[in-house]
């Protein structure tokens, strides 16, 4: 007999999975999807609140699509509040106005109004998802995108099914006005109440065991999971108790596969996994336990809480088990602690380019420039008669090159395209930090900088090579900092601990298989190089995945200017684009 809380929770898998149908799909070539914004009540750990959601669904939909497909998704917002969605990772080649990032490549969709994000998906095939880009509404308007291959998987196995995993992080109050709460007192935010595993934070959390997230299974089959880190502030390791997972891909770009017992992910990256479904041992009860927890490298007050869910083996004795108790509840022995930056460190170095004839590592071997660029956390002096809740009542910013980003009232992609005077924004963000001194061994409060405030990108010609050296600083605190650039993928060419030093860690590089991504971990106390082809003309957004460091300013960006050739220049801004 069955009990009624994994009833509940099948229906709710059940949910999940026929949701991620495509709206509408008319032929191989055009896929086209409906995306409502609304409100929507939900219940999670033993609070009721409303959530933004896209079509009432949480997660949202998946969009589907294969290489090569053209895409049109009209996005209408339902509520009384200003929204735009993201397409995280895909390339948007000339089509930035479809990118998403208020501000960035487009003003907000304000409320009654539509928008309709057409572009086309080369040259990537895996895992990628979206989300809303604007305030923190990502805590909850999130979904997956799948980019099917038009050539078989390199690798052999026959994959039995997919099955998304997508990490998430609830708060029982609501989120929207959390950013504009960090703006007025320059404080830090509450963490999460949760983590989710496809919106089910699992039985280990009150009021909860109804919402956690079971996935039937077959004996001796390969299963491909789709892993995506929506969460908002928080690196997450995760494992599976008695599997192994190999990783063929991430964010849209095969690897050379590997076999782990657990991964990192930050927010802000995908990884497609193949899952073994070889444990069938007899007394087995064919329940096992995933879970996922934070990779911790902050001092700030963080959520430290796991969130679980099962696989369940189809004809064993788990189809007729009730979940076990969470004090009966063993977590997978290879999950590591939160504190393992060992673990994370190598993992992460696992990570190669799959590079063969027909999937070939385009790494640039040589560059037109190099950027340096300091991560740091800041504590900004209080101005006169206001109050400031960071620490030592101070403010809190986050900044690149000390420079804190801020957005401006209006898209700068627009502006750049009709070329108006650039009284939003400059062209003069430094390319090297602006102070040299010994970025990860200072003390972390007494050489703290205030940062200059401002909107300051930096500009490349069509086609540079560019290398972008990331360098995290010890002020506030080391920490492993997530760093996402839009419409370009990138090459890391390299990873180390303590300051770049260009001459000694330059001939350690990795020019012949590095992984290819859009959002890099920057090590903690640490640096990563990156290469990009800049082949993408328009405005590039370039931030912390890490929401509440993005909302303090840990952001810039970079513009890639027209080539000569048609082909090679941005193409004319939508007529629906919405205006500031
Ligand atoms: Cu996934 Cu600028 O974002």
């Amino acid at each position: 007999m069955m009990n009624t809380y994994s009833v509940l929770a099948k229906i709710l898998v059940l949910t999940f999975v026929v949701t991620s149908i495509p709206f509408c799909s008319s032929s191989n070539t055009s896929k086209r999807y409906q995306f409502n914004v609304e409100w929507k009540n939900i219940t999670r750990v033993c609070s009721t609140k409303a959530i933004l959601t896209v079509n009432g669904e949480y997660p949202g939909p998946t969009i589907a699509v294969n290489e090569g497909d053209d895409v049109e998704i009209k996005v209408t917002n339902g509520v009384s509040i200003n929204t735009t969605i993201h397409w995280h990772g895909i390339k948007q080649l000339r089509t930035g106005w479809a990118d998403g990032p208020a501000y960035v490549t487009q003003c907000p969709i304000t409320p009654g109004r539509s928008y309709t994000y057409k572009f086309t998906v080369t040259g990537q095939r895996g895992t990628l998802w979206w989300h809303a880009h604007i305030a923190w509404q990502r805590a909850t308007v999130y979904g997956a995108i799948i980019i099917y291959p038009r050539m078989p998987y390199p690798f052999a196995a026959p994959v039995e099914a997919e099955i998304p995993i997508i990490f998430g992080e609830w708060w029982n109050l609501p989120v929207e006005g959390i950013e504009d709460e960090m703006y007025k007192y320059g404080s830090g935010p509450n963490s999460s109440d949760a983590y989710t595993i496809n919106g089910l934070p699992g039985s280990l959390y009150p009021c909860s065991v109804k919402d956690t997230f079971i996935q039937t299974v077959e004996h001796d089959k390969i299963y491909m999971l789709r892993i995506i880190n929506a969460a908002l502030n928080d690196e997450l390791f995760f494992a599976i108790s008695n599997h192994t997972l190999t990783v063929v891909e991430v964010d849209a770009s095969y690897t050379k596969p590997f076999d782990t017992e657990a991964i990192m992910i930050t927010p802000g990256q995908t990884y497609t996994v193949l899952l073994n479904t070889n444990q069938h041992k007899p007394d087995s009860s064919g329940l096992f336990v995933m879970a996922a927890r934070p990779y911790l490298t902050t001092v700030f007050p963080f959520d430290n809480s796991t969130t679980i869910g099962f696989l369940k083996y189809k004809g064993s004795k788990a189809e007729h088990m009730v979940l076990p108790k969470p004090s009966n509840l063993v977590l997978p022995r290879h999950l590591p602690r939160m504190e393992d930056h060992a673990y994370a460190t190598k993992f992460v170095s696992k990570l190669r380019s799959l590079g063969t004839t027909r999937y070939p590592c385009k790494v640039p071997k040589k560059i037109d420039k190099r950027v340096v660029i300091t991560i740091s956390l800041n504590l900004q002096d209080c101005p006169a008669n206001e109050t400031c809740k960071g620490f030592n009542e101070k403010r809190y910013a986050a900044s690149m090159n000390n420079q804190s980003f801020v957005r401006p009232m209006t898209s700068i992609l627009e502006w750049h395209y009709k070329n108006y005077s650039s009284m939003q924004y400059s062209h003069d963000f430094p390319l090297q930090p602006p102070h040299v001194f010994d970025y990860t061994g200072v003390d972390p409060l007494t050489h703290n900088l205030n940062p200059n405030f401002g909107t300051k990108l930096f500009a490349v010609e069509y086609g540079t090579r560019l290398e972008i050296v990331l360098q995290d600083t010890s002020f506030l605190n080391l920490e492993n900092h997530p760093i996402h650039i839009h419409g370009h993928n990138f090459f890391v060419v390299g990873r180390g601990f303590g300051n770049f030093n260009a001459e000694k860690d330059t001939t350690q590089y990795n020019l012949v298989d590095p992984p290819e991504r859009n959002t890099v971990g920057v090590p903690m106390g640490g640096w990563a190089a990156i290469r990009i082809n800049a082949d993408n003309p328009g405005v590039w957004f370039m931030h912390c995945h890490l929401e509440e460091h993005t909302s303090w300013g840990l952001a810039s960006g970079f513009i890639v200017k027209d080539g000569v050739k048609p082909s090679q220049r941005l193409l004319p801004p939508p007529d629906d684009l919405p205006p500031c």
